[in-house]
C-alpha cells in the first residue's frame, strides 16, 4: 500500500548548493529558502556546519542561518560533522542537526578524513549533546548501495552503521544513494534486511542521487514498502564534491509530480516549485535538468 503523505526533506539549498562551481551569494540562499517554504516545503535543510575549507560554497553558514531562521512552520535542519559543528549550530538556534556517516570506508576517509569507526566515535557525544539541548537529529548513510571506490556495498554493512546511529540516538536516518546507482529491486532487499535486524521502516527516510535515472523508480519501490519521509532537491540540483560521479539529487518537482499523480499529499505547490527551480537556474546560470522542471517552465 502506498502512503496517504509524504514528508519531503527538501535538500537543494545543501545538497544543491555545496556542489556549485561558484559560491551563490548568502542573499539568494536566503532568498531560495524562503522560496522553498512559499512553495509549501516544511523541511528545508538550509545548510552546513562543516569546515569552511572542505565545502567553501558553504562557509556562509553563520550568516545565513539567522536570515532564514525566523521561518514560521518550516524545519531547518542543517549538518554537522563533529562538536564543532554543533557548537556552531546550536549557538545560531538550530533545532534539527544531522550527523552524516559513511557505509564505506573509502568515503568516510574522503568526506570526514577519518574511518567509519572513528567518524561514529566523534558522531555520538553530537548526538547525545544535540539531544540533551532538545534538537531533532537525523543520520544519514552515505555510499548504501554503491561506491565509487569500492564498488557494490554489502547490505550488513549499511546494516551496521544505521544500528550504530540508531543505537547512539538518531531520531531518523537517511539512506544515501550518494552516487545514484540503486535500482529498485536492490532498494526493496536493503529496506528488508533493516527491518530484520530491527530498524523500523517509520525512522527510515531515503535519499537518491538521479545519475542513472532511477530515483523516481527507487523512490516508489521505497513507498510501496512503507517510506514516508523523501529527500529531494529543488530543480534537481546536487551532488556531493567528495564523491566522484555523484550527480544531482532526485527533482522534488519529479517527485511531486509523481505523488500527485499517485494522489499522495505533499502540502507544495508546484507552480510555485517550478518557478523557484527556474528563478534559481537564472542565478546558476544554466538550465534545471529536472524533467518536470523544463515540461512546465516550456512557453
Ligand atoms: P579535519 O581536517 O580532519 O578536521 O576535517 P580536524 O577535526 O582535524 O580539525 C582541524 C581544524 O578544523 C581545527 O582547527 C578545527 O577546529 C577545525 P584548528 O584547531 O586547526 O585551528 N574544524 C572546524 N571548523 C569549523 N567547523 C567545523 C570544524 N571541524 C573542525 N565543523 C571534518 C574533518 C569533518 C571537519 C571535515 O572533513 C569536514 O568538514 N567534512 C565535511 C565534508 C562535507 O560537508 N561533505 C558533504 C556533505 S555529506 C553529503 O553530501 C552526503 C549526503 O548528501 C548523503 C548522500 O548523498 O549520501 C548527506
Ligand atoms: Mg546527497
Amino acid at each position: 500500500d502506498l502512503p496517504a503523505r509524504v514528508r519531503i526533506h527538501e535538500v537543494g539549498a545543501r545538497d544543491g548548493l555545496q556542489n556549485e562551481k561558484s559560491t551563490v551569494p548568502t542573499e539568494v540562499k536566503a532568498e531560495f529558502v524562503r522560496r522553498l517554504a512559499d512553495a509549501g516545503l516544511t523541511t528545508i535543510e538550509a545548510t552546513s556546519f562543516v569546515h569552511p575549507k572542505w565545502v567553501p560554497q558553504l562557509a556562509d553558514a553563520e550568516e545565513l542561518f539567522p536570515q532564514v531562521r525566523e521561518l514560521k512552520g518550516v524545519e531547518l535542519p542543517v549538518l554537522v560533522p563533529n562538536g564543532r559543528g554543533l557548537d556552531r549550530a546550536l549557538s545560531l538556534g538550530a533545532t534539527r542537526v544531522a550527523v552524516f556517516a559513511s557505509a564505506t570506508e573509502s568515503f568516510a576517509k574522503a568526506n570526514l578524513n577519518r574511518t567509519v569507526d572513528e567518524s561514529l566515535a566523534v558522531f555520538a557525544p553530537v548526538v547525545t549533546r544535540a539531544r540533551d539541548e532538545g534538537a531533532h537529529v537525523r543520520g544519514y548513510v552515505s555510499m548504501c548501495f554503491g561506491d565509487p571506490w569500492e564498488g557494490a556495498v554489502p547490505l550488513h554493512q549499511v546494516v551496521r552503521v544505521c544500528r550504530a546511529l540508531l543505537d547512539m540516538g538518531c531520531d531518523e536516518l537517511s539512506l544515501g544513494d550518494t552516487i545514484g546507482v540503486a535500482t529498485p529491486g536492490h532498494v526493496l532487499e536493503l529496506l528488508s534486511a533493516l527491518n530484520e535486524q530491527g530498524v523500523p521502516t517509520n525512522v527510515i527516510g531515503v535519499h537518491f542521487h538521479d545519475t542513472y535515472g532511477q530515483a523516481l523508480a527507487n523512490t516508489y519501490a521505497a513507498l510501496e514498502h512503507g517510506v514516508t519521509t523523501v529527500d529531494a532537491s529543488a530543480g534537481g540540483l546536487g551532488g556531493c564534491p567528495y564523491a566522484k560521479s555523484a550527480t544531482g539529487n532526485l527533482a522534488t518537482e519529479d517527485l511531486v509530480w509523481m505523488l500527485q499523480g499517485l494522489g499522495i499529499e505533499t502540502g507544495v505547490d508546484l507552480g510555485r516549485l517550478v518557478a523557484t527551480s527556474v528563478w534559481m537556474a537564472e542565478q546558476l546560470g544554466r538550465p534545471s535538468p529536472s524533467r518536470t522542471v523544463r515540461a512546465l517552465s516550456h512557453k
